[in-house]
């Protein structure tokens, strides 16, 4: 315990005085070699993922979403693709390397491409029976349409929110939080962001959880006796300035590693949920984000061609999910919170749900 308090101080000192060191503070090697080995997998439940919520009512209906960690996917529609490319007026030093490599190797820039954009395989409402409750939706408009994309442009956002819209109507007792952000477009204009917005508004209204509350006023059980189920946030504060219905997106604290490695994911994110677990009061209007995912860089990309390495989003996903269960296991046992939204790539090859449950018998 003494150890435990000590690390949190000394980390909560340098983070506070050095925040541009938060991913270069080392975590003790011992605490690494737990991290990775602690695979102590808590006993399995027969919950049905798709009404988890539901059946453990009795268990957390008196709390609320500030006290949850709700699972979700990162980059949640891009479980399909088109082959064209998406406006992204930022660009991408990962996307450049594809395109070289596309070229070096003489194949269609599709087919190195997809593979690192997929991060799921399952659509949202599948997801949503998987047990995840937050969904990560970056919309680009292409000239005619709102559509979600990774690197390319995938299914029409009308589809994606019609697809959670059905499972909300057909799960009476499930609550969710969906993110639409990045709204990238080689053009974009007032009146895209207000049809994106008006969009939202008309395939969830009456469920909205109006952002005039915060995450700690009403409880969950209060807000599926109400009703008001779905959290969306839509990251473009002047078009919603005047509909309470969707939230800001500075609600999402959002943080990612950033990094291939699943040691250097393991570091960061050891950090990110001792700073979490040591502030000494969370805000009540805003929801911190975990990232277990790895990050492609164009070292990934090119390095792909070699055997044995990487060759796909699922194929590193893979090597991140694996980390997992050491990570929350160690985190639980020392009676912390992982966060209030934990995020994963390809969720339906993790055991990303038994952590979930684990997180609430606690
Ligand atoms: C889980 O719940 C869903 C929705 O109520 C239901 O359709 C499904 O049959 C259940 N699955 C099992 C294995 O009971
Ligand atoms: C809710 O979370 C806050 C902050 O982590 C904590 O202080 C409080 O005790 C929790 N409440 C419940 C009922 O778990
Ligand atoms: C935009 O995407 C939609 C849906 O995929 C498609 O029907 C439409 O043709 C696209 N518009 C342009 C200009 O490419
Ligand atoms: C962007 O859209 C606006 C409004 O439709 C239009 O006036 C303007 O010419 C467009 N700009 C470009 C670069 O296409
Ligand atoms: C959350 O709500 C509870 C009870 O409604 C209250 O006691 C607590 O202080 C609130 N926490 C924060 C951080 O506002
Ligand atoms: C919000 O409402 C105020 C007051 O009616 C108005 O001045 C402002 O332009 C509106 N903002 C938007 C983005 O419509
Ligand atoms: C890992 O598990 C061992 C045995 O249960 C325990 O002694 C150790 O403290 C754990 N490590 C961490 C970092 O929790
Ligand atoms: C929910 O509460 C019941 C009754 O107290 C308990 O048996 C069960 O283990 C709890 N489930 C979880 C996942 O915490």
């Amino acid at each position: 315990m003494i150890t435990d308090l000590s690390i949190l101080t000394l980390s909560l000192l340098l983070l506070i005085n050095y925040p541009q060191y938060t991913s270069l503070y080392p975590v003790q090697e011992n605490i690494l070699i737990d991290l990775r080995q602690n695979q102590t997998f808590p006993s399995p439940t027969s919950i049905n993922t798709s009404i988890w919520m539901q059946q453990l009512l009795p268990n957390i209906s008196h709390l609320h979403l500030f006290n949850l960690t709700l699972p979700g996917t990162h980059d949640g529609a891009s479980f399909t693709l088109t082959s064209a490319l998406s406006p992204d007026p930022t660009g991408s030093p990962v996307l450049d390397a594809l395109v070289k490599l596309a070229e070096k190797l003489g194949i269609p820039l599709q087919d190195v491409i997809t593979p690192w954009a997929l991060a799921q395989s399952r659509n949202l409402y599948e997801q949503a029976e998987d047990g995840m409750r937050y969904f990560d939706i970056r919309a680009a408009y292409n000239g005619t349409d709102w559509c979600s994309y990774h690197f390319e442009l995938g299914l029409p956002i009308n589809t994606h929110l019609n697809a959670l819209n059905s499972f909300l109507l057909l799960h009476p007792n499930e609550i969710i939080v969906i993110e639409v952000s990045h709204l990238a477009s080689a053009n974009l204009t007032q009146k895209n962001l207000n049809e994106l917005r008006d969009m939202i508004i008309k395939i969830f209204n009456p469920m909205l959880y109006s952002r005039i509350n915060d995450f700690n006023s009403t409880t969950i059980g209060d807000m599926i006796a109400t009703n008001q189920r779905v959290i969306v946030t839509l990251s473009d504060d002047a078009t919603i300035e005047n509909y309470t219905q969707l939230w800001y997106g500075s609600s999402m604290i959002n943080s990612y590693a950033n990094t291939d490695s699943l040691d250097q994911m393991i570091s960061y994110n050891w950090q990110q949920v001792l700073q979490f677990n040591s502030l000494p009061s969370l805000p009540t209007n805003a929801l911190y984000k975990l990232s277990w995912t790895l990050t492609p860089q164009v070292s990934t990309i090119f390095d792909s061609i070699l055997p044995d390495k990487p060759k796909s989003l699922k194929n590193l996903a893979d090597i991140g999910n694996s980390g997992l269960s050491g990570f929350a296991s160690t985190v639980l046992q020392k009676r912390w919170r992982l966060c209030q939204l934990l995020l994963i790539d390809f969720q339906e090859r993790s055991e990303i749900m038994q952590w979930i449950f684990a997180s609430i018998h606690q």
